[in-house]
């Protein structure tokens, strides 16, 4: 049985979790996870490969012939443990990269999610750096989001800031986080603009919208947001507070956490304040 493989139980798992941290109201958020060939195999007898091929909107050529398991579109993560065959779905990618089609799932007219071109974009530009990477996942994180009202739309800045709010953040993600300015959801734009940040980062955030992590297994790729959520829900808590911190973790600490755990931090985020 699908639903029974240890690949789906931890997607839907992941999810799950998202939902319980209240990331996901409503259908907001999506996930996608590219399978295993051993995982492909597991499955393969179950699979219906009759349905009709859908244009992705995108060319992903490095992801041509591969199966991915993706949430849908306008379905609630709150359901996805109690109601997984409308909520989730296998989709495969044609050899060309430009089309997909429905093999499992998406029950009761269900299909991807709308951010299906961002998802496989993403994809397509970290399997390029290392093929160990299989997660995507969106979240609405309520307190990126609302530093996305506050703070200068920029990579130096979002980064520096939240490095500043846990001393885990710069080991958890050295190489920083992405931001992007306000565009349409759904949109090749927004594709094309998420995976231009990933291919210098794990994670880009949305402005007014939410958060992409990208990852290798489920643990960290939630770990990855979750990190980064709580050191904004500090950040939060703090300028709320005051607009000025009394005392920070300073440039030359970030560099001394660098050579203690072995990570390298660009100084582009240490810059003099
Ligand atoms: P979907 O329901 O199509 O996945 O859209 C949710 C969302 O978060 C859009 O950005
Ligand atoms: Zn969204």
């Amino acid at each position: 049985m699908i639903l029974e493989q240890p690949f789906v139980q931890s997607f839907i798992q992941m999810g799950t979790d998202g939902y319980d941290l209240g990331w996901h109201e409503r259908n907001g958020g999506n996930l996608s996870y590219r399978l295993k060939p051993s995982e492909v195999e597991a499955v393969k007898l179950e699979l219906n490969r009759n349905n009709p091929w859908t244009p992705i909107g995108v060319q992903v050529e490095n992801l041509g012939g591969e199966h991915f398991l993706v949430t849908g579109s306008g379905r609630f993560f709150r359901h996805l443990s109690d109601r997984p065959l409308e909520s989730l779905g296998l989709i495969e990618l044609d050899e060309t990269g430009r089309n997909y089609r429905i093999v499992y799932g998406f029950e009761n007219g269900g299909k991807p999610t709308s951010e299906l071109p961002s998802h496989l974009m993403n994809h397509a530009v970290k399997v390029a750096i290392n093929p160990d990477y299989r997660i995507i996942y969106h979240a609405h994180t309520t307190n990126l989001i609302a530093l996305t009202f506050v703070l200068p739309l920029q990579d130096e800045v979002f980064t520096r800031e939240l490095w500043e709010m846990a001393t885990e953040c710069p080991v958890v993600f050295p190489e920083g986080v992405g931001v992007i300015g306000w565009m349409v959801p759904g949109s090749i734009e927004i594709a094309y603009a998420t995976s231009n940040k990933m291919k210098d980062y794990d994670l880009a955030i949305w402005a007014h919208h939410g958060t992409f992590a990208a990852g290798k297994d489920f643990d960290t790729t939630f770990g990855l947001m979750h990190t980064a959520e709580k050191a904004a829900e500090i950040l939060v808590k703090v300028l709320s507070m005051s607009p000025a911190k009394a005392q920070t973790i300073q440039p030359q600490d970030f560099r001394d956490v660098a050579d203690a755990f072995g990570v390298t931090l660009d100084e582009r985020f240490l810059y003099t304040k």
